[in-house]
């Protein structure tokens, strides 16, 4: 499992357990999915390729470094846009490619509904973004089609994943490098992960919505 990360910096493990209590309410989830994201990024992006270049300071010419690969970043929609600014705000020449897919409540297979890739890959590196992994069903269909997209070097930052969708990424796409804030238990009958945080698309965009009575 020398592809899986699971973030030990304790400024993460703090935000993470404050991001899955039940009491943080929608603004707070938000700023905290932000927060988490910029930290991870940092981690997941340390090996990206740099370029020397050669620049002035106000007080002579010297050499320094750019980012030497051209990023693409894959929000899987909705929870993804979750994490989309943050990533944007660390890697602001990034492209950002949108992939949609809902999982089936029923068969808790991943369904696909948007797809915006234009023809080619043009990015030498893609960053797959969705705060949660739990069959891995979206984030392997998702790294599927960006395979099949041309993509060539595919890495996975998410926030909390359980064990189940850990494995199915990796079994699926070996070469696929995983960040995650955190690695929980298990899984319930319904496919939620357990402890978890419930359903990070919905307390990002506040539509837990109780089932009507009357
Ligand atoms: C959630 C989550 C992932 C997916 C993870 O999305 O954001 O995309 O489920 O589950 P999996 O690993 O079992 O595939 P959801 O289907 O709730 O859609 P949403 O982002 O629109 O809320």
């Amino acid at each position: 499992m020398e592809q899986v990360h699971i973030s030990e910096h304790p400024l993460v493990r703090h935000k993470v357990t404050l991001l899955a209590d039940e009491r943080t309410d929608a603004k707070t989830f938000r700023e905290l999915v932000r927060e988490l994201t910029r930290l991870l990024l940092y981690e997941a992006t340390a090996t990206l390729p740099v370029r020397e270049v050669t620049y002035r300071t106000p007080m002579e010419e010297t050499t320094g470094y750019q980012i030497g690969a051209r990023i693409g970043l894959v929000p899987i929609l909705r929870a993804g846009l979750g994490m989309v600014e943050a990533a944007v705000d660390a890697l602001p020449s990034a492209e950002v490619w949108h992939l949609g897919m809902y999982r089936d409540e029923a068969t808790h297979r991943p369904v696909s509904y948007y797809n915006k890739l234009p023809a080619a890959c043009p990015d030498d590196v893609v960053l797959v973004l969705d705060p949660m992994l739990a069959t891995g069903g979206s984030a392997t269909g998702a790294v599927t089609v960006l395979k099949e997209w041309g993509a060539k070097q595919i890495t996975f930052v998410g926030i909390i994943g359980a064990p189940e969708g850990i494995e199915q990424l990796q079994t699926a796409h070996p070469d696929v490098p995983i960040f995650l804030a955190r690695s929980d238990r298990e899984l319930n009958d319904d496919r939620f992960i357990l402890p978890g945080l419930g359903d990070a698309g919905d307390r990002l965009f506040g539509t837990s919505i109780p089932e009507m009575t009357s």
